[in-house]
């Protein structure tokens, strides 16, 4: 494949829409005004199993402003039996208001309308809901084990390769260690917003989402609509990470427009997010790797266990990404999933990878550390040639760059590599390292251009720019394409009647969405004549990817990086203190270093979060979360985030018309494990439990 000439690409772009933004013109789905408008409040389950005996809607519909009480009683049916846009039925939360059945504890109930957002609060909060009781079970722990089922997610549950226990007998050196993460949530800062309504006999959705056509289809399907009669659209978000796909806000939210024949906006609060918005199921991992005495791996084994819900599969991948990393003799990976009374849970940034790198690359520094050679050395010693279970080839692997160049600018040489030896007043200093990977995809995409007659140029592509900055990153891609400057390029996204595209997942959107522009410029370029006088209706063509996409030989295809960590512990406290970051990423070719720069550092920050304060907990008796805010779910702020610098080797992808791979997960791939390793480094303890809290760096008197 021709990769097409880049100026822009590559050149540092502030965000196209960046002045709307801090203007405040530019509006998020809450924001839009609408005649008429009504205000829906979700009403979310207070027991975590039973069923709905009662909801007494009498005295709350006699309340100031209260237009309607939707509730499995008198709520339009739907169905859910259809097969959604990733390829299985959808999950059974979105069909809200459909059985008495409670299945987790803030399951949706009821939708209390009313003419202003604070009425509606006032009601929903005044709902009284009867429940039959009955027992929940919420307690994941690496003994659910024995109860879990093989679930691979998008790829096999099992993989075995070789001989693992002959190879494990065979090793000089065993590391057998179980890790584990807790349940995690996203908390993007626009909170999940929807206004949906009947407007000339079509369904209009204003919402804030990572994919209109995605949530345009589902609700399609849901209501038995045809396709082309709902349209939906999400012009500006203000992040999703996983957590901004079809849910239960917007099905309520439809219902109550077609039961009132009135706008009807649905607002989640951040409490309500901790529920209704997915979140990242805990994991407990187990890793065997068997190794000789220089380090050379002769057994890789990964086993990851996580958490369902009792009404639908979701699966946090955690050891899929352990079959791409390193050589070894024999490989065995396993995924298993548990149902429990929980919410279902979702996509979270690098989903599998973020808590799947966390145990393997810190069994990884462990393995260094018991045959005594340096981490970097080690990783380089187990690089595979070609895909360790595959046998496929890589479209491009340079790790091991990532790792010399990162060596060189962390000072990496000069560490000594003992633990525990590094002092600054109270301070123990230590700094640690770990890989980074994410699958690099394309999926097919459609996209429209135009050739104004003033000499400018319209693309029209569905994309989603969840503040990625990808409206930008396409403007640079289509000026280059066209070769004009960008101002002559204008983008429009965010919107399902543009067609068919790829959503912003997988780290797959700017690269699909780039392939389906540039293919439209070509189409350009091949139909209209340089100089040719275009007519005021203007000439527009359409690329459709799929065939291109879908052409793409069988390989391994990744995104590569290395973390590094330098970290203060005050044994006194257990105070951890990350001092300064550095992640070097082979992420393909960078479309806008501004914007990327930002993705790479979010995703370690977001590492930094992982490894010392992201933590939900779950309340046994309640089967609830304790704490289920901001104020309750710490997440790393100003004080916490130190220097963080990242970069990248050139890395083009040779199979990509310009060259990209995809860089919106992987920076938080491997993040918390080069902050545990360096925390090891500092103190000489093992920490193998998400996050590292200061009562366990305290209680830590041996391995923690
Ligand atoms: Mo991402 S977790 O694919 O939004």
């Amino acid at each position: 494949m021709t990769t097409a000439a880049t100026r822009l690409v590559g050149t540092a772009h502030t965000r196209v829409e960046g002045r709307d933004k801090v203007t405040g013109a530019a509006r998020y789905a809450g924001e839009f005004p609408f005649a008429e408008l009504a205000h829906g409040w979700l009403v979310l389950s207070t027991v975590a199993r039973g069923r709905i005996r009662a909801v007494d809607t009498e005295p709350v519909l006699a309340m100031p402003g209260v237009l309607t009480v939707l509730h499995h009683h008198n709520a339009p049916r739907v169905d859910t039996g259809y097969t959604g846009v990733m390829g299985t039925p959808p999950d059974p939360t979105i069909g809200v208001f459909q059985h008495d059945r409670v299945p987790h504890a803030g399951w949706p109930v009821a939708l209390v309308v009313a003419e202003t957002s604070e009425q509606a609060r006032e009601a929903a909060e005044a709902l009284v809901v009867h429940y039959d009781q009955e027992p929940h079970d919420v307690a994941f722990s690496a003994q659910r084990e024995a109860e879990a089922y093989p679930l691979g997610g998008h790829g096999p549950a099992v993989v075995e390769k070789g001989d693992l226990e002959a190879e494990l007998a065979a090793s000089a050196v065993v590391i057998d260690a179980e890790y584990t993460t807790p349940e995690e949530y996203h908390n993007p800062m626009e909170p999940h917003a929807t206004t949906a309504r009947w407007e000339g006999g079509r369904l209009e959705v204003v919402d804030s989402n990572q994919g209109t056509n995605w949530v345009a289809g589902e609700l399609a399907s849901l209501f038995s609509l045809d396709p082309g009669s709902v349209r939906v659209r999400s012009e500006h978000v203000g992040g999703g990470f996983g957590s901004k796909g079809v849910r239960a806000h917007q099905v309520a939210a439809v219902m109550a427009a077609t039961v009132l024949r009135r706008p009807v906006r649905v607002v989640l609060t951040r409490r309500q997010m901790f529920v209704l918005a997915g979140h990242r199921s805990p994991t407990a991992q187990r890793l065997r790797l068997g190794a000789d005495a220089d380090g050379r791996l002769r057994a890789l084994e990964h086993r990851s266990l996580s958490q369902t819900s009792t009404v639908h599969d979701f699966v946090e991948p955690g050891a899929a990404a352990s079959r791409s990393m390193y050589a070894a003799d024999a490989h065995h990976t396993a995924i298993r999933l548990v149902k429990l009374d929980v919410p279902t849970p979702t996509w979270m940034r690098a989903p599998g990878e973020a808590p799947g790198s966390f145990a393997l690359e810190s069994a990884l520094d462990e393995l260094a550390e018991r045959c005594g050679i340096d981490p970097i050395d080690l990783r380089i010693r187990n690089e595979p040639a070609v895909g360790p279970v595959s046998g496929l080839p890589f479209s491009g692997r340079n790790l091991i760059a990532c790792f010399r160049e990162g060596a060189r600018r962390f000072g990496w040489t000069e560490r000594d590599p003992r633990p525990g030896v590094r002092r600054e007043g109270r301070w123990l200093l230590g700094t640690g390292t770990a890989a980074a990977s994410f699958p690099a995809m394309a999926m097919p995409s459609t996209a429209a251009l135009t050739a104004e007659a003033d000499g400018t140029f319209t693309v029209r592509i569905n994309a989603a720019d969840i503040g990625t900055g990808a409206r930008t990153a396409l403007t640079l891609v289509a000026a280059d394409a066209l070769e004009v400057p960008t101002d002559r390029v204008r983008v429009r996204i965010g919107d399902s009647d543009l067609g068919p595209a790829m959503f912003a997942g997988g780290s797959a959107g700017t690269r699909s969405w780039a392939w389906a522009v540039t293919a439209a410029a070509e189409e350009l370029r091949r139909s209209v004549a340089p100089g040719a006088d275009i007519p005021p209706e203007g000439i527009t063509v359409r690329s459709n990817t799929a065939e291109a996409v879908g052409a793409l030989a069988q390989k391994e295809r990744h995104s590569f990086g290395a973390q590094f960590a330098e970290v203060a512990v005050d044994p006194a406290t257990g105070e951890v203190r990350v001092r300064r970051m550095l992640g070097i990423f082979a992420a393909g070719r960078i479309v806008n270093p501004l914007t990327a720069r930002n993705q790479f550092v979010g995703g370690m920050t977001w590492g930094i979060s992982m490894a010392l304060h992201e933590e939900a907990v779950r309340d046994r008796a309640s089967g609830g979360l304790y704490g289920a805010d901001l104020a309750g779910y710490h997440v790393a702020a100003h004080a916490d985030v130190p220097h963080i610098e990242a970069d990248w080797v050139d890395d083009p992808d040779p199979d990509d018309p310009v060259g990209i791979k995809g860089i919106g997960e992987i920076g938080i791939v491997g993040a918390a494990a080069a902050v545990a390793n360096a925390v090891w480094h500092a103190t000489g303890v093992r920490h193998r439990n998400l996050p590292i809290r200061p009562d366990r760096v305290l209680m830590a008197g041996g391995d923690a």
